[in-house]
């Protein structure tokens, strides 16, 4: 056996949303997003193995290379060593620190975690110093990573992240605006659907541009992330909380009118949405939604007023989490 290399990378919750592409091939986003990392991880660890074809488990089970869930890391791998350059066929491990039944599909962390890893063990480095002394900064590293899925590029800073469209392939950049101890934010996953997706984020994408919102949104976006930012600077929730929920619903909007449609949000989401409503404006409860490509709803709130969160997800499951700190590296010896 040789050397483990191991990263943890976390995932992220967008605040202004990556939807849409400008293109698809070389993977750049239609406009720029922007959000907060989440103390939420995957954790890969990766050897190099002499098989004939890299081998791949998750959460324990090896899975077979035409396994759905496989597909995509293995073909993003293969693209990855072609174009560094990389030979080695690798042996990978891979988990996330979250239950796997509770709808966070999350190929933020898991693309983030195997792009780290495996460059880690080509290239033998056991830290990010290690592999900006090859050449890879951590900026490099995640425009890679952004091949592998657009939102993994943002999982490499912890704290509020901006990844900025650019329009080459050279202005493509990604960092960190505020870090993570700038403000305690919460993130109450509140889980209503379990089940896998019926159309996965990245054929979502494709579908953004026939949508008649889609020209209209990106009209507004530049505006929305200035209103966005500001907020988040001077830690203001009563302003970036409906911010937060007019680009949610926005996104959701588009999704809905595209051809053909695509609808993430069930009944039960809608539901709850009213009931958040309702409590916030009879309680005053600081506490807004955002919503990803799916039916689970993200409560974002501050950490002190997390008792009063309580009594909206009572009997629900949920998954609490704070602002991450970023990525880790490191490497066991054999
Ligand atoms: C709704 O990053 O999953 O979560 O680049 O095709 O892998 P691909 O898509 P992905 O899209 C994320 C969409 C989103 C919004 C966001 O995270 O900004």
């Amino acid at each position: 056996m040789t050397d483990t290399y191991i990263a943890k990378v976390p995932t992220n919750i967008a605040f202004l949303k990556y939807w849409g592409k400008s293109n698809e091939r070389e993977q750049w986003p239609a406009n720029d997003s922007l959000s907060m990392t989440l103390d939420l991880y995957t954790e890969t660890l990766v050897q190099v193995w002499e098989g004939p074809e890299h081998c791949f488990s998750f959460a324990g089970l090896e899975l077979p290379p035409d396994a759905p869930f496989a597909q995509k890391p293995l073909m993003y791998l293969d693209f990855l060593g072609k174009n560094l350059g990389f030979k080695e066929k690798l042996f990978i491990r891979s988990h996330n620190d979250f239950p796997a039944s509770c709808g966070i599909a999350s190929s933020a962390s898991g693309l983030g975690a195997l792009t780290l890893s495996a460059l880690a063990c080509w290239t033998r480095s056991d830290s990010f110093e290690a592999l900006e002394e090859k050449g890879y900064t951590r900026g490099a590293i995640a425009s890679l990573a952004r091949y592998g899925s657009g939102s993994a590029c943002r999982s490499f800073w912890g704290g509020f992240v901006r990844w900025y469209r650019g329009v080459s392939v050279d202005q493509q950049t990604v960092s960190q605006i505020f870090p993570a101890t700038h403000w305690a934010l919460r993130d109450r996953i509140v889980i209503l659907s379990a089940e896998r997706k019926s159309l996965s984020s990245t054929d979502g994408h494709k579908l953004a541009w026939t949508s008649p919102l889609f020209a209209k949104r990106l009209a507004v976006l530049e505006e929305r992330g200035k209103r966005i930012e500001d907020a988040l600077a001077r830690k203001d929730l009563s302003r970036l909380g409906p911010l937060l929920e007019e680009e949610a619903l926005e996104m959701h909007e588009v999704m809905k009118q595209s051809r053909p449609p695509c609808v993430y949000l069930g009944e039960d989401t809608h539901r709850f949405l009213d009931t958040l409503r309702k409590v916030r404006q009879q309680e005053h409860l600081a506490c807004y939604f955002t919503l990803d490509a799916g039916p689970n709803v993200h409560l974002i709130y501050e950490e002190k007023d997390s008792r009063n969160v309580d009594p909206l997800t009572k009997g629900l499951r949920y998954l609490d989490v704070g602002v991450g700190a970023g990525p880790q590296l490191s490497c066991k010896q054999r």
